[in-house]
């Protein structure tokens, strides 16, 4: 009987050593969940992409291909880490993906979030002023 009762706490902590977690997850729930209040735009908002850098990224400007994290921001924005579609259809007046659309539907105040009030770059530090007038 105590026998027993050996082997079974013998066999729970083998069990418990298993299931420990390797590594805590580094982002919160709701990380890509798009609107949700933990979501990395969100994030983005206050701290800007650079911080980014250290894991996903590497040392040249605009490296964001997955550095230690091995999680490359292409993976699901085809225009990297600006969380934007790819250049060729954000800057292009014939596609439906055209940013002018874009900022038309969403309202400019959409923009300003990452861009800054005025739209001179913001936490984001691309200015819209880089191509227009505004
Ligand atoms: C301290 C290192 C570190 C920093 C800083 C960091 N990440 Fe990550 N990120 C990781 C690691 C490691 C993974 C892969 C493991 C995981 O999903 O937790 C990951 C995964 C992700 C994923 C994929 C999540 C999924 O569920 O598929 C996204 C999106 C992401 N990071 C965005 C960002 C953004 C945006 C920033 C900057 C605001 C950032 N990360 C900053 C380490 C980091
Ligand atoms: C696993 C998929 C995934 C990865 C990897 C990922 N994102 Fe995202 N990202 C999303 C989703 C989903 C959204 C929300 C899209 C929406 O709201 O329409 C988003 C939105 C964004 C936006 C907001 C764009 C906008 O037009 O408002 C930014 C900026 C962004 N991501 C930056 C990053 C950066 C920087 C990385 C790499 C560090 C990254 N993302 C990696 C899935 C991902
Ligand atoms: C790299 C250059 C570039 C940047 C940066 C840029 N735009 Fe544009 N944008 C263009 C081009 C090119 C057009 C098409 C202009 C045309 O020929 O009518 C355009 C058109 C637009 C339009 C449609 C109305 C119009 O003037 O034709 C809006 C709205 C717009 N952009 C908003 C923005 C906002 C907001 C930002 C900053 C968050 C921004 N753009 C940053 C290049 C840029
Ligand atoms: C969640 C943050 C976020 C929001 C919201 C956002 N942007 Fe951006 N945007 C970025 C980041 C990050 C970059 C890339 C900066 C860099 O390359 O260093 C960027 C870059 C751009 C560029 C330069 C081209 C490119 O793809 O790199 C244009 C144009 C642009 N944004 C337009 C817009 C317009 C128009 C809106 C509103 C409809 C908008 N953005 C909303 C984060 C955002």
């Amino acid at each position: 009987m105590k026998y027993k009762f050996l082997q079974l706490i013998i066999l729970v902590l083998i069990y418990s050593a298993c299931n420990e977690p390797a590594n805590p997850p580094i982002h919160p729930d709701e990380w890509i969940i798009s609107g949700a209040e933990n979501s990395h735009p969100k994030k983005i908002a206050e701290s800007g992409i650079i911080v980014c850098k250290d894991c996903h990224g590497g040392y040249e400007k605009n490296d964001y291909f997955g550095g230690t994290s091995g999680v490359s921001c292409y993976e699901c924005h085809a225009g990297g880490p600006s969380g934007h579609p790819a250049w060729s259809e954000w800057m292009n007046k014939d596609s439906d993906l055209f940013h002018g659309i874009a900022a038309d539907t969403r309202g400019l105040d959409g923009c300003r979030i990452c861009h800054g009030d005025d739209l001179t770059g913001g936490i984001v530090e691309m200015s819209c002023n880089l191509c227009h007038a505004y």
